[in-house]
């Protein structure tokens, strides 16, 4: 299945670069903010001084999308989203993540995941929506770009204790974050 869906996120276009990744949470939770209909309150919580991580900002941002619009349809009723955010440091061995790394991490509190569907929800076209209202693209998208980025997706979830999906994303500390323009220059 893992190869299965790195040839899918290999198909996407892709172009990373050093970002903020602050920056970046904040503009997609306000996008997803619009789109949560007020129903939901979003917490957000981000250490202070996040490394920086090299992505593609548009997959980084779409990807944070597709889990928090999966936090909307799991809270009809309304509920909490906590988005939060902060470095780590992962031991060599269990994974082949090592070494500094950011920790984005998007937690609700609906109805959560049965045992059976879980180990399924990053496949490509997985769904338990109702025709037409979930294509299963989501998720498979967030664990490709998570995979691009040379970092991992994780999710947990029981059923009554909500979801939690977690990106790794390897912080790309010691360069520097490349701007989209170049610095205005202030000489006059
Ligand atoms: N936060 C969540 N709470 C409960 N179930 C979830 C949650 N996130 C994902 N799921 C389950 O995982 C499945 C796959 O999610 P994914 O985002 O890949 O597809 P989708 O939401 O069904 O469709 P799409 O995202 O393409 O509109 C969902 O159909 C749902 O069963
Ligand atoms: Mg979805």
């Amino acid at each position: 299945m893992t190869e299965h869906l790195l040839a899918f996120s290999q198909d996407l276009p892709t172009e990373p670069k050093v970002v903020d990744t602050a920056d970046h949470i904040r503009r997609a939770a306000d996008l997803f903010g619009r789109s949560l209909q007020g129903r939901i309150r979003i917490d957000i919580n981000l250490e202070d001084d996040l490394w920086p991580v090299r992505v593609d900002a548009a997959q980084f941002e779409l990807a944070l999308l597709n889990v928090a619009l999966n936090a909307r349809d799991a809270m009809p009723e309304g509920g909490l989203l906590e988005v939060s955010a902060r470095n780590v440091t992962l031991d060599a061995g269990r994974t082949r993540l090592a070494g500094r790394a950011v920790a984005v991490c998007l937690r609700d509190t609906g109805p959560g995941i049965p045992r059976g569907v879980l180990g399924r929800v990053f496949e490509p076209f997985f769904t338990t929506k109702a025709r037409g209202e979930g294509t299963g693209l989501g998720l498979s998208q967030a664990y490709g770009f998570a995979e691009q980025a040379g970092g991992a997706l994780r999710i947990q979830s029981e059923p009554g204790k909500g979801t939690e999906v977690t990106f790794l994303l390897p912080a790309a500390s010691d360069v520097a974050v490349e701007q989209d323009a170049p610095a205005p220059d202030r000489r006059s």
